[in-house]
């Protein structure tokens, strides 16, 4: 159930390609929570068969310290896969094989939305996004793949890959799954303590706060409002607090008419970084 080589899955996805038989792909860094379970169980009820990929991807982390202390769990994120019952199969391959020998990103032009936010402060990160997928999605041949909008910058970039690379594989964006407490969920969160995962509350409360604000106040206004709001607590370091139009992610600082809008953050919570974002109107 568990294939490490490109070859040896192909063999089995093969009697899929020749039934038409559509197949589900759902890229994933492993150290799975709820928030990735929803969207394999979605692609199982899309697809006949659903592809889990479990491969911490080297090339979109610009900190070394990052990608070494990146969970890694297989055994038993397989174990919280079958639960679902869904028919599917994982790939886990190792950086030398997928990249064959060449573990390095592609340089891409996204349109500017690989600029803003996540992508100003991770340098490279989206070329090693975007390298990673095209070489699941032409290795793999997906009918659809399914991201979740807890990176919705990611999910913007990863419509306009396919777009660019004409690469015949349905985007399918997926809704935010969260803790009781209002914290997106994360592989990162299994980094913090109990105290930390309080404190990291107010990612979301923040958010929320932007929303009921929206409307009332200015762009202005909401930024020094939620830049108070994070340091009142000194483990909190906010990276970003930003509002962009949802489509072309560009920042803005005023507002205007029939345009949606999202408000984006990352912030450290001791030295776990943090994203989440919300819909805005
Ligand atoms: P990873 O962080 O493991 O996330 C895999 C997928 O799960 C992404 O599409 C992400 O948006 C989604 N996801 C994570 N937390 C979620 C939540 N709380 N609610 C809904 N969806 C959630 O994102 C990556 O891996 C990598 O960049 C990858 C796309 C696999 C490329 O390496």
């Amino acid at each position: 159930m568990v294939y490490h080589h490109k070859d040896s899955i192909r063999d089995v996805l093969e009697a899929y390609y020749k039934m038409n038989a559509p197949i589900g792909l759902v890229p994933t860094m492993g150290a799975l929570h709820h928030g990735h379970l929803e969207l394999i169980a979605r692609s199982q009820a899309e697809n006949a068969i659903t592809i889990i990929s479990i491969f911490v991807n080297p090339t979109q982390f610009d900190n070394a310290g990052d990608l070494e202390k990146y969970p890694r769990t297989l055994e038993q994120d397989v174990a919280m896969i079958k639960e679902l019952a869904g028919n599917f199969i994982v790939f886990n391959p190792s950086p030398e094989h997928l990249y064959e020998d060449d573990v390095r990103s592609q340089s891409y032009d996204f349109g500017g939305i690989e600029k803003e936010m996540e992508g100003a402060h991770r340098t490279g990160h989206f070329d090693g996004v975007g390298t990673v997928l095209s070489l699941f999605f032409k290795a793999l041949k997906p009918t659809n793949a399914y991201f979740g909008e807890k990176d919705f910058q990611q999910l913007q970039i990863v419509r306009k890959l396919v777009e660019i690379e004409s690469l015949p594989v349905t985007i399918v964006g997926c809704p935010i799954v969260r803790e009781e407490s209002g914290l997106a969920m994360s592989s990162r969160n299994k980094r913090l303590n109990e105290t930390e995962l309080e404190e990291a509350t107010l990612l979301h409360k923040t958010l929320l706060g932007a929303t009921e604000r929206f409307e009332s106040h200015t762009i202005e206004e909401l930024k020094k409002w939620a830049i108070h709001e994070f340091e009142k607590n000194p483990n909190i370091q906010l990276e970003y607090f930003e509002i962009a139009e949802a489509d072309t992610l560009t920042s803005v600082s005023e507002k205007k008419k029939n345009t949606q809008y999202r408000v984006f953050l990352a912030a450290f919570v001791g030295p776990v970084r943090l994203i989440d974002n919300m819909a805005l109107n």
